[in-house]
């Protein structure tokens, strides 16, 4: 049985791990810590506040003495790391939040784990600090390069990769220094249900069911590598079980797409759905050209993004080997849950609209 500090469970990946988590660990205790900053909902763990194994704190992790009460007073042995600032354009216009959360809020968090778990329990463990971390730390690609693998040189070229590549150096150090019980995961992006939808995906859907541009950053032509968010939760915790302390593993869904096509496959999908199912026009009235069959109409090119990373590609060699991990659902399913899934909760993202997350998004088209 294990007892979990969740940090950033009310984010995307977050509150997707802590649903995977409860259900396939009924008995464990899960407590989030979560700051609640624009990307944090407390509406996304309304669901798992209905189970008494899990609580919800509203807290901040540069909070050191209230991650050291958690940890002694819950008895937390695992610290699953999520929190952070996530998004490359805020990263680029806003940088200083990420040094703060990303860089020093996840050395608070190792301060606090060394504290509690190596100097007042003297290591009698097991313990498990497990930071999440991104494949944009490698930097990019060309088109014919190898994808990334756990010992490709680090060189971040975005304030967002840079700060995560700090902690990435920080949570290495406190294993080598202190023997903190540490491990890594760099992934690819991801997609699926609770994402803010300032990201590509749900942005996509979400402006197209009001008629608004899709915006697409430079030439389209930039390439991620897509998993869905349950195998990414699924791969944290096979890592978080290895054996070996002080491991890094990359996880990738071997789905390499140009922004321009997945833009253009989700249009084409929304079409087809709005032509099945009479009942989404009356739904969604806005969406006329969503009515007409037409969405790729909207699709509107702007400026690029500063530095904007070429590709992004994984390697998934070492997980496939050491942990025998592979993603469960192709992207083909994928996309079609997630499709579904913003269809049909449309109270989950409509406050954020009306909060005005929209505003930022048309700042970006200038
Ligand atoms: P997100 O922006 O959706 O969620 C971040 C969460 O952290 C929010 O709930 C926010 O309130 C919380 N938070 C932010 N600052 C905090 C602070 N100082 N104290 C406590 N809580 C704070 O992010 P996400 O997309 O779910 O990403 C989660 C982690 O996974 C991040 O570390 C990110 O770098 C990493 N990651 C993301 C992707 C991706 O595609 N989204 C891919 C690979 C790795
Ligand atoms: P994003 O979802 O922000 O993730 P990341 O920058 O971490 O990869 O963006 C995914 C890709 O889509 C990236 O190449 C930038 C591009 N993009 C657009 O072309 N238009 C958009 O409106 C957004 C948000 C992203």
């Amino acid at each position: 049985m294990r007892r979990l500090l969740i940090t950033g469970g009310a984010g995307f990946i977050g509150v997707n791990f802590v649903y995977y988590w409860l259900k396939e660990h009924p008995d464990d205790r899960v407590v989030v810590l979560d700051a609640l900053t624009y990307a944090g909902n407390r509406e996304s763990v309304r669901e798992a506040e209905r189970n008494p194994h899990f609580q919800f704190v509203h807290g901040n992790i540069l909070n050191q003495p209230l991650v050291e009460q958690l940890l002694r007073d819950e008895q937390l042995d695992t610290i699953v790391h999520f929190a952070a600032e996530s998004h490359v354009d805020r990263s680029i216009t806003g940088p200083d939040a990420f040094i703060e959360t990303n860089i020093v809020g996840t050395h608070s968090l190792l301060k606090a784990a060394r504290q509690i778990w190596l100097e007042e329990r003297k290591g009698a463990g097991p313990f498990r600090f497990h930071h999440v971390s991104t494949d944009e730390v490698y930097g990019t690609l060309g088109r014919g390069d190898a994808p990334f693998c756990e010992d490709t040189p680090y060189a971040p070229n975005s304030p967002y990769a840079a700060s995560k590549a700090s902690s990435d150096h920080l949570v290495r150090a406190y294993h080598e220094t202190y023997g903190l019980p540490v491990s890594i995961s760099n992934c690819s992006n991801n997609y699926g249900p609770f994402q803010f939808p300032e990201k590509l995906i749900p942005l996509t859907i979400i402006n197209a069911l009001h008629n608004k541009p899709l915006p697409i950053y430079g030439d389209g032509k930039q390439i991620r590598d897509w998993l869905y968010v349950r195998d990414h939760c699924r791969g944290i915790a096979m890592v978080m079980d290895a054996e070996q302390t002080g491991e890094c593993f990359n996880i990738g869904g071997i789905n390499e797409w140009e922004n321009i096509d997945i833009v253009t496959l989700i249009c084409d999908l929304l079409d087809e759905r709005f032509a099945k199912n009479p009942a989404l026009a009356s739904r969604f009235p806005l969406a006329t050209k969503l009515h007409a069959g037409k969405s790729r109409d909207l699709i509107t090119f702007i400026k690029d993004r500063p530095g904007h990373d070429r590709r992004y590609a994984i390697d998934p060699t070492k997980a496939q080997k050491v942990l025998g991990y592979e993603p469960d659902e192709t992207f083909a399913s994928g996309i079609r849950k997630t499709l579904d899934w913003y269809l049909d909760n449309e109270p989950w993202w409509r406050p954020l609209l009306d909060a005005g997350y929209s505003e930022w998004i048309a700042r970006q088209y200038n």
